[in-house]
């Protein structure tokens, strides 16, 4: 099958060890099952595996990929969800200490065919198309968890997304604005603010810019770039939800005074759980969301896809089509 898979790893030059080209074939096995992809899409995770972060060497060849849909070995249309549980383990999975996401320790959804554990899937709703069923497994659900599980903030609140245009902060402005919170954004670019505005966000503000009054809650997945003005945005009281450091884990100040004294809560939020995919995909269908999608290619151009990624020039979902 084609597959667009990690052969080896650089921190300095990740597109180095991208191959886009032949894998055998997944073969069924006793409790998991196949799903024929239709389509894919790509998250930063994918660019991590190819700086060696998160996917160990002696792992490779890998087919990257955690967002995906198709169809199952019954003709169901499927969405694929990322996180795969140890066995027997019951529960919330993301909460299972020995979970992996696809293309950790099983081959991805960068392919034209995925081996999955049976029923790790959520239905895909009949008039839902397949480039949007496809961005939902990985930077979605995390919007998802973040805003609705882990914010605590409620409809009429303020949202202050970090870094406008990415795939999880595309999904919180067009998620929470749907949901009728007020959300605000920073960029570091003013054309990707501009965007910003066009699919939800109430303002938009410089990286680092004053915000005229404090917000409830940010959503943080930039990192070091922009924690200490996560910090100082916030109200008392006031919750920083994080599932990602794009510029680093380590922040020049971690700003622990400002923390306490403001009694601010930090709250570590990774992917969601396999009811939570299923409520997103209800939540997209019933309120008309099309995910914002900045580019769609067949799966044989996923390089020109991951070297957008790189570049940083992204808005939104870049989606793969499979054949
Ligand atoms: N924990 C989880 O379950 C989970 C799930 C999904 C993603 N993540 C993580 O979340 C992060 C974002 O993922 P993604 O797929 O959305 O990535 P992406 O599409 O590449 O987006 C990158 C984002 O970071 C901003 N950015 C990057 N470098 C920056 C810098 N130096 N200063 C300010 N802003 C910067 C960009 O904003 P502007 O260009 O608009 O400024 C953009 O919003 C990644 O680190 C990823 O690993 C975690």
């Amino acid at each position: 099958m084609l597959a667009a898979y990690a052969a080896s790893q650089s921190a300095s030059d990740p597109l180095s060890g991208l191959v886009v080209g032949e894998r055998p074939d997944p073969e069924a096995r006793p409790g998991w099952e196949v799903v024929d992809l239709r389509a894919a899409a790509l998250n930063h995770h994918d660019v991590w595996s190819l700086r060696g972060v998160g996917l160990p060497a002696d792992r490779l060849p890998m087919v990257l990929g955690c967002d995906g849909a198709g169809v199952d070995a019954d003709g169901n249309e499927v969405i694929v969800h990322a996180v795969i549980p140890s066995d027997g383990w019951r529960g919330d999975e993301t909460l299972d200490p020995r979970r992996t996401l696809l293309s950790e320790l099983h081959d991805g959804t960068l392919a034209q065919k995925v081996l999955i554990p049976a029923g790790n899937v959520v239905p895909k709703p009949a008039s839902m198309a397949w480039e949007t069923a496809a961005c939902l497994s990985t930077a979605w659900l995390t919007a998802y968890r973040m805003l609705f599980t882990n914010s605590g903030v409620q409809p009429g609140g303020t949202v202050l997304v970090q870094g406008a245009g990415g795939g999880v902060a595309t999904a919180l402005i067009q998620l929470g604005a749907a949901a009728g919170y007020r959300m605000w954004a920073t960029s570091r670019d003013e054309a990707r603010g501009k965007r910003a505005l066009e699919i939800g966000a109430d303002r938009v503000f410089g990286s680092g810019e004053r915000l005229p009054e404090r917000v409830d809650a940010v959503m943080e997945t930039v990192g070091a770039a922009t924690w200490s003005h996560s910090v100082n945005s916030l109200r008392p009281g006031g919750t920083i939800v994080i599932s990602g450091a794009t510029s680093g884990d380590a922040p020049a100040k971690a700003e622990l005074t400002k923390i306490f004294f403001k009694q601010l809560r930090v709250v570590g939020s990774t992917m969601g759980s396999r009811e939570e995919l299923g409520q997103l995909a209800r939540f997209v269908e019933q309120r008309g969301i099309e995910p914002v999608v900045d580019s769609v290619m067949p799966l044989e151009q996923a390089r020109d896809g991951f070297a957008r990624m790189v570049d940083g020039d992204v808005f939104g979902k870049v989606v793969f089509t499979v054949g």
